[in-house]
């Protein structure tokens, strides 16, 4: 229990700190902080892969990892960027559809904090620069799709 204290107020000082959380409440932090569970992983281990189904949501809370892609079925992944301490993950699969947008592996050693789907949903998912995140490459793709249906009209 003792253990549990020292770790719970530990992951409420971690969570405050993560900028993406600045406009949670305590209240909602705390509830985090009862829910997560703690991960760890070596060198090149993969923590997500791509085309998997997924509903956890995770908070790096330790170390670095780096997401990759596959662009086409044979074609080598493509390095997208590295995530460290503070960065979070995972959350596409979460959105709507359960597949995994891309592959994310530890560099070194690695410590993450893991929220399951429904706490996700209902702690940090409202989050607008979490929940509705949208990367640049999808943006790209989007605009191009709508551009061309506007074109087939
Ligand atoms: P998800 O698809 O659940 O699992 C892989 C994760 O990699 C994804 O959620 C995002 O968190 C992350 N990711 C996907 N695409 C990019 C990108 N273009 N840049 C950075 N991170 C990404």
């Amino acid at each position: 229990m003792r253990t549990g204290l020292m770790k719970h107020s530990q992951y409420m000082e971690f969570l405050r700190s993560v900028p993406s959380f600045k406009t949670l409440t305590e209240d909602v932090l705390s509830k985090v902080a009862d829910v997560l569970e703690e991960t760890h992983y070596s060198d090149g281990d993969y923590i997500i892969r791509e085309g998997a189904t997924g509903d956890t949501f995770f908070i790096i809370s330790n170390g670095q990892v780096k997401v990759t892609q596959q662009k086409g079925p044979s074609e080598e992944p493509v390095f997208l960027t590295t995530l460290s301490r503070g960065d979070w993950f995972g959350e596409q699969a979460l959105q709507g559809e359960d597949v995994r947008t891309a592959s994310v592996t530890a560099v070194g050693d690695v410590t993450c904090l893991v929220v399951d789907r429904e706490s996700f949903k209902q702690l940090i998912g409202g989050l607008e620069n979490v929940g509705n995140k949208v990367y640049e490459s999808d943006e790209v793709k989007a605009k191009v799709e709508e551009e061309a249906a506007f074109f087939s009209l």
